[in-house]
């Protein structure tokens, strides 16, 4: 087998001295969550360069190691115990474009199965594009893990810097908790990178109980992208509160600050960003897509409604003419069956009509 990759450590060399400032920080103030329609009119207007893109970044020209890098328009969001095998493989024979990402696994599950990787990892190939989702806070164990995971042919390695459980961020300190320690992330995201050829990636939050400023937010992209090759974050527009509440308490009760992520697209022009977090149809991951946002990311509408979520993904979003399984099953029912077996309506000339039509519809 061969070595593990470990990258020199040198923050000294590679971070300037004073923490970021941008400028555009005092526009966020008492905005909260406000029409992707008024997003774009302010982002048009303000796409001149902020002083942090003036600076010298170290990676700020890096490809990743594929070529130029251009995060996925749409996308599933991992979800434990949801995004498995079976969900992806109904997904995808919804869609045959949205990126899908797996359930999170700790970087120790890998290594410690290793004999046994197929459970974990594999996956059938209709399945691509797809993510590998890693959890973790040990180098060794997040290089190791990368590095066996290389055999599985996954299209992008995911870091998760989001997730608020007791078990992950408490005992584990990994998950959100790490969004407190930027220099480890940028460490941890130079390690994972060097383990393989595909592009790494981080989903964050938007900030740790307190610790949940613009400025702090930037902060951790600023440190995580000049430390490392990651040049595509995944926000999730909402912070964590690590008092105790639940995991799903934690992804209703902190607001979604949208605002925040538009931000975070004027301040670091030269990175990428999807957006994630309370999005449920359609029409709002194109009113995101036109606002600038470089990829949207949809978990529980995806996951609770797959047919009129990603049933429009490839027509709408990826402008695709071609038929999905599924479309097909549904025409070729409509020789044999004389109404829908999902919403019983009657397979009239009309009925089909509209359902072609659903799409365009879900766009105004
Ligand atoms: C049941 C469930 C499990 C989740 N598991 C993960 C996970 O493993 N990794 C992760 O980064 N986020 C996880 N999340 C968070 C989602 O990826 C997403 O960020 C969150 O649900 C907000 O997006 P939404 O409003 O579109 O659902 C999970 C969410 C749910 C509902």
């Amino acid at each position: 087998m061969k070595p593990l990759k470990f990258p020199h450590r040198s923050h000294g060399d590679r971070l300037p001295s004073s923490s970021f400032t941008p400028i555009y920080s005092n526009f966020l103030k008492d905005k909260s969550r406000f029409p992707f329609a008024l997003f774009q009119r302010k982002l048009n207007k303000s796409r001149s360069p902020s002083t942090y893109s003036q600076k010298k970044q170290p990676f700020a020209n890096a490809v990743m190691a594929v070529g130029p890098y251009l995060p996925p328009r749409f996308s599933v969001a991992p979800m434990m115990d949801c995004t498995d095998n079976h969900y992806r493989t109904l997904a995808r024979l919804i869609s045959k474009h949205a990126w899908l990402y797996t359930e999170m696994i700790t970087a120790e599950t890998i290594v410690h199965q290793k004999d046994n990787l197929d459970r974990f990892l594999a996956y059938s190939p209709e399945q691509h594009p797809i993510v590998l989702q890693i959890g973790g806070s040990n180098l060794e164990s997040l290089a190791k893990a990368t590095e066996l995971a290389n055999e599985y042919h996954y299209d992008e390695i995911n870091f998760n810097c989001g997730c608020p459980s007791s078990k992950v961020a408490g005992h584990g300190c990994f998950g959100v908790r790490l969004m407190l320690d930027p220099m480890f992330v940028g460490e941890a995201m130079s390690v994972i990178a060097a383990n393989t050829d595909v592009p790494v990636t981080v989903k964050c939050r938007i900030g740790v109980d307190d610790h949940d400023s613009y400025n702090e937010l930037c902060d951790f992209i600023y440190k995580v992208s000049s430390l490392s090759p990651t040049r595509h974050f995944i926000i999730h527009s909402r912070k964590a509160l690590l008092n105790g509440i639940s995991p799903a308490e934690n992804r209703s009760i902190p607001p979604l600050k949208y605002e925040y992520f538009y931000g975070l697209l004027r301040d670091f022009p030269d990175l990428r960003f999807t957006i994630n977090g309370g999005i449920t149809c359609i029409g709002e991951v194109n009113a995101a897509i036109r606002a600038g946002a470089h990829g949207v990311m949809v978990g529980r509408a995806a996951y609770n409604n797959p047919w009129q979520t990603l049933g429009h993904v490839d027509s709408t979003i990826y402008d695709s003419r071609e038929v999905s399984s599924v479309w097909r099953f549904c025409f070729g029912k409509v020789r044999t069956e004389t109404k829908c077996p999902g919403c019983g309506e009657a397979f009239t000339p009309s009925f089909l009509f509209r359902a072609w039509k659903w799409p365009v519809e879900a766009q105004s």
